[in-house]
């Protein structure tokens, strides 16, 4: 919704979102406070064609929002696999958890309310899929306790690292985000153990495969 004419025709020739994910992007736009919060449809395209690709058993999100993006992660899950998807705002569980439970993901979709610094230390090692999206201050820290939880090959996803161009503006103007933002994309692409793509995508995708 907010689309730039190139992003609108990116939408139209890629394969159309389903109902459900539409209505909860309506939805979203509707009831939340901070709708462009959400992937939306083109990233949103981006993130199941990844999961489908990787076909992982277990997912990590971290940032739900209103659950567009778990879904989308789901799309590729293997049989018996399973997302767990992190937020703080517990104001997001009644509209995420009812579009979990019209999906056909409901029973393997865990939504954890609560602070993902404090939870992710919480969590059993081995995914295969991480998806950090959530507060931009926290990108470091979520970096350091999530690559932990990754399985070696694993692929990591990360948004908004150009995060509304920010990163390119002089040290003088830079907020605590945009600190976070810099801070983690300089750490990734310094971890000798990981592989990284920088996409200009959108506010910026990174995808990072762990090799060792
Ligand atoms: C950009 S939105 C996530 C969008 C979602 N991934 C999607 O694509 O639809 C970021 C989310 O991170 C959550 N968040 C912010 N700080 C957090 C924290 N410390 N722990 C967990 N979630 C947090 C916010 O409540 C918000 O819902």
């Amino acid at each position: 919704m907010f689309q730039n004419p190139e992003e609108t025709y990116c939408i139209a020739h890629s394969t159309a979102q389903s109902k459900l994910l539409a209505d909860l992007e309506r939805v979203t736009f509707l009831r939340s406070a901070y709708p462009h919060m959400i992937s939306g449809a083109l990233q949103g395209r981006v993130l199941a064609m990844i999961s489908k690709l990787v076909k992982p058993l277990r997912v990590l999100e971290i940032g739900t929002f209103t659950g567009y993006s778990a879904l989308c992660l789901c799309e590729g899950l293997q049989p018996g696999g399973s997302v767990i998807t992190i937020d703080n705002n517990p104001e997001i569980e009644l509209i995420a958890k009812s579009y979990f439970s019209q999906s056909s993901w409901k029973d393997q979709i865990e939504l954890k309310i609560g602070d993902a610094v404090t939870i992710l230390p919480t969590l059993n090692q081995g995914f295969d899929l991480i998806f950090i999206d959530a507060d931009k201050e926290n990108y470091p820290v979520y970096y350091a306790l999530a690559v932990s939880l990754l399985n070696s090959g694993g692929l990591m996803l990360v948004d908004n690292v150009l995060w509304g161009g920010k990163v390119l503006q002089p040290a003088v103007h830079h907020d605590k985000e945009t600190r976070g933002v810099l801070s983690f994309n300089q750490l990734l692409v310094n971890d000798s153990a990981m592989e990284v793509v920088m996409i200009p995508l959108r506010d910026g995708l990174t995808m990072a495969r762990k090799v060792s």
